[in-house]
């Protein structure tokens, strides 16, 4: 076991974990944020993505120990004192999930997306989320919702 601290959604979090293991199952089954999501645990499907210093990355195929330093942001960390990001809510406008498994992963590539390309074309979001699977097909909603989230007012600084 190795003792590393983690610094999740702005807050130091000291965990006791494999140094191999993924930062997934660590945020899963040691921090209790289960919103990170297990999907194929091969690096290929984006149900597991967070954001590492902004950048997405793949949590099952991310050792836990080797994010020490980094900021991690998971879906938890998006909303503010109650207030949804507008990601989050321009999702929940467009009802861009099905089951919902995917979502998450699609919500956090979003944000890093608009943060880099504040307002950027329909081939940019379908380039940029392209790694992210949506087994329920709900793709052209989430087009939609990566949009309007675009062209929301309070996205400033909020993404
Ligand atoms: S669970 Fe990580 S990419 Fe599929
Ligand atoms: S909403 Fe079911 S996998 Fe995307």
């Amino acid at each position: 076991m190795a003792d590393f601290v983690l610094k999740v959604n702005g807050a130091d979090m000291h965990v006791s974990a494999p140094p191999d293991e993924s930062l997934l199952f660590v945020l899963r089954d040691r921090l209790n944020l289960t919103g990170t999501k297990y999907g194929c645990g091969e690096g290929q499907c984006g149900a597991c993505t967070v954001l590492l210093d902004g950048q997405p990355a793949r949590s099952c195929i991310t050792p836990a120990s080797g994010a020490t330093g980094a900021n991690i942001t998971t879906i938890e960390g998006l909303e503010q004192n109650g207030q949804l990001s507008p990601v989050q809510q321009a999702f929940l406008e467009e009802g861009a999930f099905q089951c919902g498994y995917c979502t998450s992963g699609m919500v956090l590539s979003a944000t890093a997306l608009l943060r880099k390309t504040p307002h950027p074309t329909e081939e940019q979001i379908v380039a940029h989320m392209d790694g992210n699977i949506c087994r329920c097909g709900t793709y052209p909603r989430i087009i939609d919702a990566v949009k309007r989230a675009s062209q929301s007012p309070t996205k400033a600084g909020g993404q």
